[in-house]
């Protein structure tokens, strides 16, 4: 019997099954519970994968809670722009807005020092791309998107949008700074 003809007995389902084949299903379903268990294997000792939570929200609530922590830490300013530089205290949530085309404001942290991230866009989808870390989360409108994040070496991020998001995709770029 060959895999390509069909079938000469049309109930093939009660034909005995083969040992290869049953030794084939055997190792299919071995390898399909070791990458289960890999994923939450990974997620606790893997040191890699984000423990996300996300909330509902509005544009509204999400963007005064970020003009309040701009406006209670904003240490200078930078571009034309005059885009805000936030450095708010260790351990406290920290937000940052994702709209078209830009990121606001720009986040100044600690090194060692553990913050919660907050990612909302105020319009459509985006997403977060933290290079040269390559950690890439969706931003979603209507969703407060929280990250705790620990940043472990100084240096200068860079932020890019990895959802396309319209013309100016492209230009939706910012700064993350970790002294
Ligand atoms: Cu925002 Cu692409």
């Amino acid at each position: 019997m060959s895999a390509i003809l069909p079938p000469e007995d049309r109930v093939w389902w009660k034909q005995p099954l083969d040992r290869v084949e049953g030794t084939w299903v055997v190792i299919a379903l071995i390898w399909c519970l070791i990458m289960f268990f890999m994923m939450p294997y990974w997620h606790v000792f893997g040191k890699q994968n984000l423990a996300n939570e996300a909330y509902r929200t509005t544009p509204e609530v999400y963007m005064k809670k970020a003009q309040d922590m701009v406006d209670k830490f904003t240490v200078r300013t930078e571009t034309d722009q005059k885009i805000p530089v936030v450095a708010p205290p260790a351990g406290s949530d920290v937000y940052l807005v994702a709209r078209l085309w830009s990121w606001w404001p720009i986040l100044e942290l600690e090194a060692g020092k553990s913050y919660r991230i907050h990612l909302m866009s105020m319009d459509w989808l985006h997403g977060f791309s933290l290079q040269p870390e390559n950690i890439n989360i969706q931003v979603h409108p209507g969703y407060d998107h929280v990250l705790t994040v620990q940043p472990t070496r100084a240096g200068t991020y860079s932020i890019i949008c990895n959802e396309y998001c319209g013309i100016n995709h492209h230009t939706m770029s910012s700064k993350l700074y970790v002294k």
